[in-house]
């Protein structure tokens, strides 16, 4: 039962139910019209205290098209936070107003408090360097799509596994399914977090700094960039965020069937020439987490 739930983390919801989920979604990018006034008279709040494109729009979308309104912001010094209003207060508050909220910030944890605080669902839609559940969404309902199973894949996660919340997420997710196995490609200095390789089967993962050496065996390569806004020191930042960049020429290395993923925003770690790739779906994943999260709004609201 999905109805009145929160999502701070994707591992809450156990698989039977994000199948409800994906198996919804279908539904909608089938007949979307069957759903644009399913939401009527709902409203959902959008906090963004942290920029975004596709989160933030994709909501916003979703919501709209669901037949619902959508109220909020995306600087978030235009409300009460400007005076000094906690987090506590301020959800207390908006959970007066509305049906569903949607949070995204940069401090670790905060949707977590939130939730504990309100009165109506709350959807992490990103927290600091830790989970992004939806864009977990939107990566297993593409996997599902071009991979037609979440079953038996190799997964190879490149970039930024330190501080990429994406990849936390969709490791924590993909592990629970049969026969998935995973290839850590990162610089030593981004290496993904030792609590989320402790959740995975000894053997069932392998870390190399090697994008090349690994490319062949990927079913799925889920590039990430270096995130320069968790980093403390810009030399850092500047030092490790051209170490991996996927051109034409890499590509040639891959399986003809493998898939590019990326959650976006991209800043240089694939080359645009990739684009035009049959491979390359990173564009229609973005559209994707369109569908999936009306799927997520209608559940959530109890409204199926
Ligand atoms: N994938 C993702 O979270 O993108 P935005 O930061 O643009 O929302």
């Amino acid at each position: 039962m999905l109805k009145g739930r929160h999502l701070i983390e994707p591992s809450e919801f156990s698989i039977d139910e994000l199948e409800e989920i994906f198996g919804l979604a279908d539904s909608i990018i089938q007949k979307p019209e069957d759903y644009s006034e399913i939401c009527k008279n709902k409203l959902l709040a959008s906090l963004f205290y942290e920029p975004s494109t596709r989160t933030k729009f994709s909501f916003d979308a979703a919501m709209l098209r669901l037949g619902g309104e959508v109220i909020g912001f995306s600087d978030p010094n235009t409300s009460s936070v400007a005076k000094g209003e906690t987090l506590k207060d301020t959800i207390i508050t908006i959970s007066n107003y509305v049906d569903i909220v949607v949070v995204r910030h940069p401090q670790e944890g905060t949707a977590k408090l939130m939730a504990k605080y309100a009165l109506v669902p709350v959807i992490n839609a990103g927290d600091g360097g830790h989970q992004h559940p939806t864009q977990t969404l939107t990566d297993l309902l593409t996997i599902r799509h071009y991979k037609k199973s979440l079953n038996n894949h190799c997964i190879a996660v490149c970039g930024d596994l330190k501080f990429g919340r994406t990849i936390h997420s969709l490791v924590k997710a993909m592990h629970r399914y049969q026969d998935v196995k995973f290839i850590f490609i990162s610089p030593e200095e981004l290496k993904i977090p030792r609590y989320i390789k402790d959740l995975l089967e000894p053997g069932s993962y392998f870390e190399t700094t090697n994008l090349d050496k690994v490319i062949g065996k990927a079913d799925i390569l889920y590039m990430s960039r270096v995130q320069r806004e968790r980093f403390v020191s810009e030399y850092e930042y500047l030092r490790l965020k051209d170490y991996f960049i996927l051109t034409p020429e890499k590509m040639l290395r891959a399986k003809d069937d493998m898939i590019v993923m990326h959650p976006l925003p991209r800043v240089n770690e694939i080359a645009e020439e990739v684009d035009s790739d049959k491979r390359a779906v990173y564009f229609h994943q973005a559209k994707f987490g369109m569908y999936v999260r009306m799927a997520l709004i209608v559940k959530l609201l109890g409204l199926e």
